[in-house]
């Protein structure tokens, strides 16, 4: 069975991967997985500097799905680069590095800082993390502007040439038109979609139930507006597209393979269900055997919608 697919310059062995954020950085789902065997890891984001991240609670339940609001709390990439990124690259997944910035001069930075011996498989620009704000607004994110959209990646693009794959945010009108802007950019592939704004209210104590009050929301609660996202995406752009959204069992990989994915990130799940990783890949070669498909990439945009 031929599970390979290639985006940019890389190849993975499978199209099934972790998504950033549920994931650390590898090592804490050791005891759990055999992180080699996994197509790739996409990491927590990290940025030029440190960041607490947002005030707790930090984590709702909802009905499918989970509200998270932690604001991009990371050590900052040079020490990600010390005391983590070596060991993720030893483990035998391709390493996906996310960054953010809050200017486009800070993407260019944490691009840079990702060379040498430290560059990693691919790299991921998070443009759409609902956690943080720039230009003083909230809920104003980089990935909701096709030109800034286009700006970014063309400036990250020039800082370097790892595989570039730009995470996108579905809290728009239409993400097809985001999706061109950032392969006009120069883009090897998009991944969409990041979480959907929302909140929870605590009625009893009439307080949000969130510290920041509004979040991501993810998980099986928006598996279907995720699909149509990946589904848009796919019929905008002619670079690879990458389905995230509450991805749970190997059928859930093959929807959205079907709707124009190249390849999968896995998310929430991995919170719920530690080893959920090896089931999903399992059930998803079990579900191309039971096809008499030998081929995953021959999946890709089979709806023809
Ligand atoms: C607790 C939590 C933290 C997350 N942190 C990040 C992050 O640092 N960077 C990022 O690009 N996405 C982050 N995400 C979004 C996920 O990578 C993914 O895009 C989203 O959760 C949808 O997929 P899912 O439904 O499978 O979780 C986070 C999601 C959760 C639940």
């Amino acid at each position: 069975m031929d599970l390979k697919v290639t985006i940019g310059k890389t190849t993975f062995e499978n199209p099934v991967w972790a998504a950033s954020g549920t994931f650390g950085n590898g090592d804490e789902f050791q005891d759990f997985l055999n992180i080699g065997e996994m197509g790739a890891v996409v990491t927590k984001t990290v940025t030029l500097r440190k960041k607490k991240g947002n005030p707790p609670p930090r984590l709702v339940e909802t009905p499918s799905g989970l509200l998270n609001s932690i604001g991009l709390e990371n050590k900052g990439i040079r020490c990600f680069k010390k005391e983590d990124l070596p060991w993720l690259k030893r483990s035998g997944t391709r390493a996906i590095v996310s960054i953010a910035g809050e200017t486009k001069e800070e993407f260019v930075k944490c691009a840079e800082e990702l060379t040498g011996r430290h560059r990693p498989d691919a790299i991921e620009l998070n443009i759409s993390c609902p956690n943080v704000s720039h230009r003083g607004g909230k809920h104003c994110l980089f990935s909701q502007d096709p030109v800034i959209t286009e700006r970014i990646v063309s400036a990250v693009r020039r800082s370097t040439g790892t595989t570039l794959i730009v995470k996108l945010s579905p809290n728009v009108t239409d993400i097809g038109i985001i999706a061109e802007a950032a392969q006009n950019g120069g883009a090897d592939a998009v991944s969409l979609v990041n979480t959907y704004f929302g909140m929870a209210v605590d009625a009893e104590e009439m307080r949000p139930c969130l510290g920041n009050v509004t979040g991501g929301l993810s998980g099986p609660a928006i598996r279907p507006m995720a699909l149509k996202a990946v589904r848009d995406a796919y019929n905008s752009v002619s670079i690879p597209v990458i389905g995230v959204g509450g991805i749970m069992t190997g059928t859930d990989v093959a929807g959205f393979m079907l709707c124009g994915a190249s390849a999968v990130q896995a998310g929430t799940v991995n919170l719920v269900e530690p080893a959920a990783y090896k089931r999903i890949l399992r059930e998803f070669i079990a579900y191309l055997k039971r096809k008499k498909i030998n081929r995953a990439g021959d999946l890709v945009g089979k709806l023809r919608i």
